[in-house]
C-alpha cells in the first residue's frame, strides 16, 4: 500500500514536517519527483534542518528512504545533505537508497538554468537556478545522464558528450561563466555517491510492497507548480500530482490508499507568476512576517494572500485528495479578521474554476469572511480546545471542498499538531 503526501498549493506548505511526523507508520518514505529546488524543513531535537532531496523519513532509524527515479539529482547537494544529517548522529548510509534511473544534475545544468533566466528579462520564472528545467529537458529529450550510469566506465565519456551540448546552448545564450570549481566539486561528489545503495527503485519498491510493507510517497514543490496543471509557465518542471507518484516510482496506480493534501491556512507563493488571492497591503506583511514566509532553499521573501478555495478544490480534484493537513493555522492567531477566495471575477464574470491561462487576464478575488479567534493556539494539544472561530473556519473550508481536514499544525515543532475529530 502506498499513501502520498504532497503539496496543494504553490510549494512550501509544511510537507516536510509533515512527512516527518507520519514517518514512523510507515517502512518507507520515497520521494517521486523535483530535486533540489524543493527545502523540506524539519526540527529534529529543536534544531533547524532543511532537506532538498533526501526523504524526510531519515531521522526515523527503522524508515528505509528511497530517492526515486523521478527525481533529479544533483550529486553536490546530495553530499552536504548526507554531511548536514550526519551532523544530527545519523547514519544516512543504513537507510538511504537511490534509483539507478534518476537523473543527474550536471553544472552546465545550472548555468543553463541561470542563462535561460538572465535571457528571459522581465518574463522570469523565478527559478531556484538550481538545474531543475535543464536537468528534465535532457531527460525528455534522451539526452540526460543516470544515476545507474555513474557505475559504467563510458561514464566520463559520456559526461563529456553531454557537456559539449551544454556548451553550444550556452554559447547561443551568449551566456559566459567559469564552472571549473563546480566540475571538481561535482565529480568528488560523484566519489562520494558511488559507494550508495544505488537499486533498481521498481524493483525493490515493488518487492517492498509484495512483503506488506507500507509505502510513504513524499511530494516536492505543489500542485499550482505542476508542469501540466499549474499555472504556466510559471511552474517547475515536473509533475507534482499523485499521478506521478506511479511514473516517479515505478508502482501501479490501484496501489495508491491515501492521498493526504497539504495547505497553509493561508498561501504563499515564491517566484513569479499568478497568485489571484495575494495581498500587496499590510496584512500581506503581517502574514510573511509571522509565519516567517522566506524561502527554504533561497532565502527569497514569499509573496502571501489569504487561502485560495478555488485554487484547493482544483488541487483536491486532480489529486484526489482523501484528507487535508492544514498547517500554520497558529500564524491567523493574530487576526481580526479572515478572509477565503471562494470565486474569481473574470472580466466581470464570476468562475470557480482555474482558468487555462491566469497571466493574460483580469481576476478578482471573491472573498468571503469569518472572524480571527485573537488567542494564541501554538501550544494547544487536542481539538477540544480550539478556539470555536478556528473550528468554523475549519468546518467551513471543508465543506467548500468536500474533503475533511485530519490534522491541524499550529508550529513549526514536531509534536505540534493537533487531530481534528
Ligand atoms: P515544505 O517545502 O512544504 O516542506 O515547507 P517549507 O519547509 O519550505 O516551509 C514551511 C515552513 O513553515 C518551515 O519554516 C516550517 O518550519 C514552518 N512550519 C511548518 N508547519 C508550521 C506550522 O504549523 N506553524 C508554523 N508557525 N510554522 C510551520
Ligand atoms: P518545496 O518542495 C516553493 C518555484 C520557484 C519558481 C518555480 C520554478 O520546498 O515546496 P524551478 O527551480 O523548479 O525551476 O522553479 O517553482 N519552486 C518552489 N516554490 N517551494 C518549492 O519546493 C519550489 N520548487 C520550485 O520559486 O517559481
Ligand atoms: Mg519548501
Amino acid at each position: 500500500m502506498v499513501d502520498v503526501i504532497l503539496g496543494l498549493q504553490w510549494g512550501d506548505e509544511g510537507k516536510g514536517k509533515i512527512v516527518d511526523y507520519f514517518a514512523p507508520k510507515y517502512d518507507m518514505i520515497a520521494r517521486f519527483q523535483g530535486g533540489p529546488n524543493a527545502g523540506h524543513t524539519l526540527y529534529v531535537n529543536d534544531k533547524k534542518i532543511v532537506l532538498h532531496q533526501i526523504p524526510s523519513g531519515v531521522f526515523h532509524e527503522n524508515t528505509i528512504n528511497l530517492i526515486g527515479n523521478g527525481v533529479v539529482l544533483d550529486p553536490i547537494t546530495l553530499r552536504k545533505e548526507c554531511e548536514a544529517v550526519a551532523s544530527f548522529g545519523v547514519d544516512f548510509r543504513k537507510n538511504l537508497y537511490i534509483a539507478q534511473r534518476a537523473h543527474l544534475i550536471i553544472p552546465t545544468h545550472r548555468a543553463l538554468d541561470r542563462a535561460s533566466e538572465t535571457s528571459k528579462g522581465n518574463e522570469k520564472i523565478g527559478s531556484t537556478l538550481k538545474g531543475i528545467g535543464p536537468a528534465y529537458m535532457d531527460k525528455t529529450g534522451r539526452n540526460g545522464l543516470r544515476v545507474g550510469d555513474l557505475l559504467d566506465k563510458s561514464f566520463t565519456t559520456q559526461y563529456i558528450r553531454l557537456r559539449l551540448k551544454h556548451q553550444k546552448l550556452l554559447d547561443g545564450f551568449n551566456y559566459h561563466e567559469d564552472i571549473s570549481q563546480d566540475e571538481e566539486e561535482f565529480f568528488d561528489a560523484l566519489d562520494f555517491m558511488r559507494s550508495f545503495k544505488i537499486v533498481n527503485g521498481e524493483y525493490f519498491i515493488n518487492d517492498n510492497l509484495q512483503k506488506q510493507k507500507k509505502v510513504l510517497a513524499e511530494g516536492a514543490q505543489g500542485s499550482m507548480l505542476d508542469v501540466d496543471f499549474g499555472t504556466f509557465p510559471f511552474v517547475t518542471s515536473s509533475n507534482t500530482i499523485s499521478a506521478a507518484v506511479c511514473t516517479g516510482l515505478g508502482v501501479a496506480p490501484q496501489r495508491i490508499r491515501d492521498v493526504i493534501g497539504v495547505s497553509k491556512a493561508y498561501c504563499t507563493r515564491v517566484g513569479s507568476g499568478p497568485f489571484p488571492s495575494e495581498l500587496l497591503d499590510g496584512i500581506g506583511e503581517e502574514l510573511r512576517r509571522i509565519g516567517s514566509e522566506f524561502g527554504a532553499t533561497t532565502g527569497r521573501p514569499r509573496r502571501c494572500g489569504w487561502i485560495d478555495l478555488v485554487a484547493l478544490r482544483y488541487a483536491s480534484m486532480i489529486n484526489g485528495v482523501t484528507k487535508i493537513v492544514m498547517t500554520k493555522a497558529d500564524v491567523l492567531d493574530a487576526f481580526e479578521e479572515l478572509r477565503v477566495c471562494t470565486a474569481y471575477n473574470v472580466n466581470g464574470a464570476k468562475s470557480e474554476e482555474i482558468p487555462f491561462q491566469m497571466t493574460r487576464m483580469h481576476l478578482e478575488p471573491v472573498w468571503q469572511s469569518f472572524p480571527g479567534w485573537k488567542i494564541d493556539t501554538s501550544k494547544i494539544n487536542s481539538c477540544g480546545n480550539l478556539p470555536s472561530a478556528m473550528k468554523e473556519y475549519i468546518r467551513f473550508i471543508e465543506g467548500f471542498l468536500h474533503v475533511p481536514i485530519s490534522h491541524i499544525s499550529n508550529g513549526p515543532g514536531r509534536d505540534q499538531l493537533v487531530v481534528n475529530g
